[in-house]
């Protein structure tokens, strides 16, 4: 597991960008929501300033504003949209090693304040955020090897509570919230290497109970909860190598079934859902390489088909749904190195 390691660093010529890649694998959905209501508050406080200095009709001027400063600096870590509009950002690496801190953004002042730690230092977790608007981290790394330990942070109090510890030690897993409120995490790196196990949270009893394998070992895969409500991973590492694979978790069987494979192997894409419910993926690295292709995935007739190529190669991007639908994927690495440029699907 260390040359995954190694091979990572290698790649972070730019940690905002892996920054950015981590927090988007840590839940779809959150993270999509987070991604895009960040956006959203950016452009609110720009209109809302220029209509200070101007009565006429205003709009906001799309662009990167610097806000305020973390109180610590991180990478690998998670950022979750609260239900207040606040985000709370948790652990990950920084100067003095791995982090347990957390800390809470403003949108309104646009200033960082810290809140309470989490049990353990972790980094390469996962943030979800729960219908209760409870935040539950999962697994990562710890000060010692990976953790099978969760916590959960309440908003109204800003303190972490550990709830029950998952069966398998796991990082780089995914999270994602299933419509009846239940958790369920699924494969990752562990003490033994890749997973192919998944695992539900109960957000009402705190616990785990482990439910049905993937048919693959997978870890940097994406996971995507469908608007059948079934949970689609696609791609990843596994134990036999780069994947194409894709594989559907039904919650009401709690069984896994192997849907069509996508036309390349790809770890580091993005996922996002179309309005019309087909699953958009977007570049990663693969065994060709950094593939510019983007596919997409047809609920009805369980197959990929190859949709118009991104206009760069990049892995380790982020693809955030806009309100009006697109798809607005920014940054990642690419045949030249990070990229700052941007484009909508
Ligand atoms: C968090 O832990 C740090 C040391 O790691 C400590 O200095 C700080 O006071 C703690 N914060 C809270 C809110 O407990
Ligand atoms: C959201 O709630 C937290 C915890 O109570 C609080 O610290 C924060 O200021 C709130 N954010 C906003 C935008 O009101
Ligand atoms: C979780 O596991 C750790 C050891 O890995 C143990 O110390 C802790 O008590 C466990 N927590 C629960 C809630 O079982
Ligand atoms: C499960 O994965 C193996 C490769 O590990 C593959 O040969 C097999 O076809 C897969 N099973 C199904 C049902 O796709
Ligand atoms: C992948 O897509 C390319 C171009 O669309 C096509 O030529 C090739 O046959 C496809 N490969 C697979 C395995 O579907
Ligand atoms: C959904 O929309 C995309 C992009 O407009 C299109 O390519 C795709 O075929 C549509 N899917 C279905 C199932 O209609
Ligand atoms: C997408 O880009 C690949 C090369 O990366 C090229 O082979 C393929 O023809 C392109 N597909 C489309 C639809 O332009
Ligand atoms: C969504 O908004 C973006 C930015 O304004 C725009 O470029 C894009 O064309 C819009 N998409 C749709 C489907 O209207």
């Amino acid at each position: 597991m260390f040359w995954i390691f190694f091979v990572l660093l290698i790649f972070s010529t730019s940690d905002c960008i892996l920054i950015d890649q981590i927090t988007s694998t840590s839940s779809s959905s959150s993270s999509t929501s987070s991604s895009s209501t960040s956006s959203s508050t950016t452009s609110t406080t720009t209109s809302s300033s220029s209509s200070t200095s101007s009565s006429s009709t205003t709009t906001a001027v799309p662009g990167w504003t610097i806000t305020g400063s973390m109180n610590a600096a991180r990478e690998y870590h998670t950022a979750s949209t609260l239900a207040n509009g606040s985000v709370l950002v948790a652990g990950g690496i920084g100067s003095p090693g791995s982090l347990n801190n957390a800390e809470l953004y403003n949108p309104l002042t646009g200033i960082w304040t810290t809140t309470g730690n989490m049990s353990s230092v972790r980094a390469y977790h996962i943030a979800s955020i729960l219908a209760n608007g409870n935040v539950l981290v999962t697994g990562g790394q710890g000060s010692s090897g990976f953790l099978n330990s969760a916590e959960l942070y309440n908003p109204s109090t800003g303190t972490w509570t550990t709830t029950g510890n998952m069966s398998f030690v796991r990082a780089y897993h995914t999270a994602s919230i299933l419509a009846n409120g239940n958790v369920l995490v699924a494969g990752g790196l562990g003490s033994t290497g890749y997973l192919n196990s998944a695992e539900l949270y109960n957000p009402s009893t705190g616990t785990w109970t482990t439910t049905g394998n993937m048919n693959a070992t997978r870890y940097e895969h994406i996971a995507s909860i469908l608007a059948n409500g079934y949970v689609l991973v696609a791609g990843g590492q596994g134990s036999s190598g780069l994947l194409s694979s894709t594989e559907l978790y039904s919650p009401s069987t709690g069984t896994w079934i192997t849907t069509g494979n996508m036309n390349l192997t790809r770890y580091y894409h993005t996922v996002s859902i179309l309005t019309n419910g087909s699953v958009l993926v977007a570049g990663g690295s693969g065994s060709a390489g950094s593939p510019n292709s983007a596919e997409l995935y047809n609920l009805l007739t369980g197959t990929w088909t190859t949709t118009r190529n991104m206009s760069f190669v990049r892995a380790y991007h982020t693809a955030s749904t806009l309100a009006n639908g697109s798809v607005l994927v920014t940054g990642g690495y690419g045949s030249t190195g990070s990229l700052n440029s941007a484009e909508l699907y």
